[in-house]
């Protein structure tokens, strides 16, 4: 294990870390490790699985493990669907699962025009192209205008970054302030009556299936869930096809690699890095026992590298489909999959079509510096002059 990690902020550090966060991947090599602050590091494909099958280890969020006081995604009566069990979580999981629909057309629409803009003039692929594509997507899918859903974007964004354990203070403030936002505008909606999923939330409301604050919750966090995992899926992509221009022929010529090769994209880079748990009672593991409140890191990025489960993990693998945990597994595995799968699907075709217009500045990206999500928050690109 390069760099082992000592405690549960050295494992966040290293994930937020750009000059570490690619040997996280290599950890596997150490599948399980105890640390000196009594959480348990899994990052083997074995453990991992384990890990996320068991029904005593409950989801906790990074700044809980490390003890911070406030997680701004649980409030008193408000239960979000990743912070729920059963009979709860199955309750929630039902009813929200009725009301996702997979209509990929807005999505490409909005993709394609954001595609258009960038080969035409200096701009930035998150900006300008996936941003407002996910916002039109959102926007149908919830029944909201798309502008609602950029302000609710931009709460989210606080939210999310405040899951990181090394949020400042004032961060914490803001993003208090913003969900409260998020909570009164999604209270409103909702009341005043919408379609999509927010109507379907409302219906179920009215029906005695869910109540209103666990509505305005889940709609609240579905933003955060879908964005911040997506835009990490899509930039993932981009840079992965500029890395690698024999990929763009062998795409366009063989549509059918389309699908093993996004998931084999979701493998590599693995949006959502990190899944952290608590032990609500000891587990007893085929590795060692985990006791009643210990904290638990189960790093998705490095099981998903895993050599003894994987053929050459590190490259790309068009043969079979290699199943990996990009989308988690278990009680808490993605509700949006099915959806992200959509939208990649959507999306390849049409970057590889508009490919050859557009110049990706890939060594002035931004990476995200977050311990949960692995992504990209700025990719610059400029017209094309001469073709590809
Ligand atoms: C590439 C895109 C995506 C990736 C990689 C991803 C990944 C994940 C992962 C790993 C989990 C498990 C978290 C845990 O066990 O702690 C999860 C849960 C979840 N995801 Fe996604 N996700 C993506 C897109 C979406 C989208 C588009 C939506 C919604 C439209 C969504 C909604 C959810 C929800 C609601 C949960 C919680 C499920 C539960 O607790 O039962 N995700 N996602």
């Amino acid at each position: 294990m390069t760099q082992a990690p000592a405690s549960a902020p050295d494992v966040f550090d290293a994930l937020r870390s750009p000059a570490r966060r690619d040997d996280v991947l290599g950890w596997w090599t150490e599948p399980v490790r105890e640390l000196d602050d009594g959480s348990w590091l899994l990052t083997g494909y074995d453990a991992a699985s384990f890990a996320l099958h068991r029904p005593e280890l409950v989801s906790a969020a990074p700044r809980e493990i490390d003890g911070a006081p406030d997680s701004v995604l649980r409030r008193p009566g408000a239960s979000v669907l990743l912070f729920t069990e059963p009979p709860e979580h199955t309750r929630l999981r039902r009813v929200l699962a009725a009301g996702l629909t997979l209509d990929p057309a807005p999505f490409a629409a909005a993709l394609g025009a954001g595609l258009a803009v960038v080969a035409d003039r200096p701009g930035d692929l998150v900006a300008d192209v996936l941003a407002p594509a996910l916002d039109h997507a959102l926007g149908s899918l919830l029944g909201l205008p798309d502008e609602q859903v950029a302000r609710h974007r931009a709460w989210a964004r606080h939210a999310s970054d405040v899951l990181d354990p090394g949020a400042s203070a004032a961060l914490v403030e803001q993003a208090g302030a913003s969900g409260l936002r998020a909570m009164v505008d999604m209270t409103r909606t909702l009341r005043r009556g919408a379609g999509g999923l927010v109507g379907h939330l409302a219906r179920a409301v009215d029906s005695g299936d869910l109540d209103e604050a666990e509505a305005v919750a889940n709609l609240v966090s579905l933003i955060s869930a879908a964005v911040d995992t997506t835009v990490g899926l899509l930039t993932s992509l981009v840079l992965h096809l500029d890395r690698q221009p024999a990929a763009v022929s062998v795409l366009r010529d063989q549509p059918s690699l389309h699908e093993p090769f996004l998931e084999e994209v979701t493998r590599l880079e693995t949006p959502v890095q990190l899944v952290t748990r608590r032990c609500r009672e000891a587990v007893a593991a085929p590795f060692g026992t985990m006791p009643t409140g210990a904290n638990v890191l189960v790093v998705l990025a490095s099981a998903n590298r895993d050599g003894a489960v994987f053929d050459r993990p590190d490259t790309v693998g068009l043969d079979a489909t290699r199943p990996h945990l990009g989308y988690g597994a278990g009680l808490h595995r993605c509700l949006g999959a099915p959806m992200a799968r959509r939208y990649g699907a959507a999306a390849l075709p049409l970057l590889l079509r508009h490919w050859d217009r557009f110049d990706v500045h890939a060594g002035d990206a931004v990476a995200r510096r977050h311990p949960v999500f692995r992504a990209h928050d700025s990719i610059p690109t400029s017209p094309r002059r001469i073709s590809r």
